[in-house]
């Protein structure tokens, strides 16, 4: 279902193509983080574009602050990624496999860590658009049927947002055929925890500091209030649901 979120680049290696990165790694390896000599293929994950420009989800959020989340912070998990699965052998994995092969490990808490925040930012951008949209007649009824009223989902998705300690994430999802709200710490996500994401929103201080400085409730009102891409929730929607 999320394939499309982010998955295996374009540029999938050829022969020639691991070949010259393999003399290069092996030239460098001596120096190299891992101190390895042995070649290892990246899995070659790529950031996809933003789905919009910049600038577009200004006033909420500022064109400054998404060139450095975009641009510095979610280019690094991805880089990352391509750099600690590739050491660690797992560079023929996609990027939610290599997500939900190290979830849980103690050893490859850091290939976790990178491969989901690559997910959830890719995931994270595709939630939002600028203007605000509103849900289809289908997600207005499972709204209604889980909580009540599109009002008290916002409530409820506010709270998650505000009360998650530290860094985190707060999410829409599916769970057993109910839409519920969560929240997660640091990378993790309900991917990895059998859930279906609907929508994110992102609450580390990275994301709103710029703007908001400290007031993450605002940040996430105006979030929820002017930017939730309901298109997106409902093409996320597992079919017959
Ligand atoms: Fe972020």
């Amino acid at each position: 279902m999320y394939d499309s979120i982010l998955g295996k680049g374009m540029d999938r290696r050829t022969f020639v193509g691991a070949l010259i990165s393999g003399c290069a790694i092996a030239a460098t390896g001596m120096y190299g983080l891992y101190g390895s000599s042995t070649a290892q293929a990246s899995p070659d994950i790529t950031q996809p574009p933003l789905p919009y420009k910049e600038d577009a989800l200004e006033p909420f959020i500022s064109k400054r602050t998404i060139e450095f989340h975009y641009g510095k912070h979610h280019k690094a998990y991805i880089d990352n990624t391509n750099q600690l699965a590739g050491a660690a052998g797992l560079g023929n994995l996609s990027l939610e496999e290599i997500m939900k092969k190290t979830a849980g490990s103690a050893e490859q808490v850091p290939i976790f860590n990178n491969a989901a925040q690559a997910w959830n930012h890719a995931f994270y951008w595709k939630s939002m658009l600028p203007g605000a949209s509103k849900p289809n007649e289908r997600l207005t009824k499972m709204i209604n049927d889980s909580f009540g009223s599109h009002e008290n989902l916002n409530k409820e998705f506010q709270n998650m947002g505000v009360t998650q300690f530290g860094s985190g994430w707060a999410w829409l999802v599916l769970d057993q055929g109910k839409l519920k709200v969560t929240k997660t710490s640091n990378a993790d996500n309900p991917l990895v925890h059998g859930q279906v994401q609907l929508l994110t929103i992102d609450v580390w201080e990275h994301d709103y500091y710029l703007d908001y400085q400290n007031r993450r409730a605002e940040y996430v009102k105006e979030v929820l209030d002017n930017l939730l891409n309901w298109e997106f929730a409902a093409a996320n929607l597992p079919k017959g649901v």
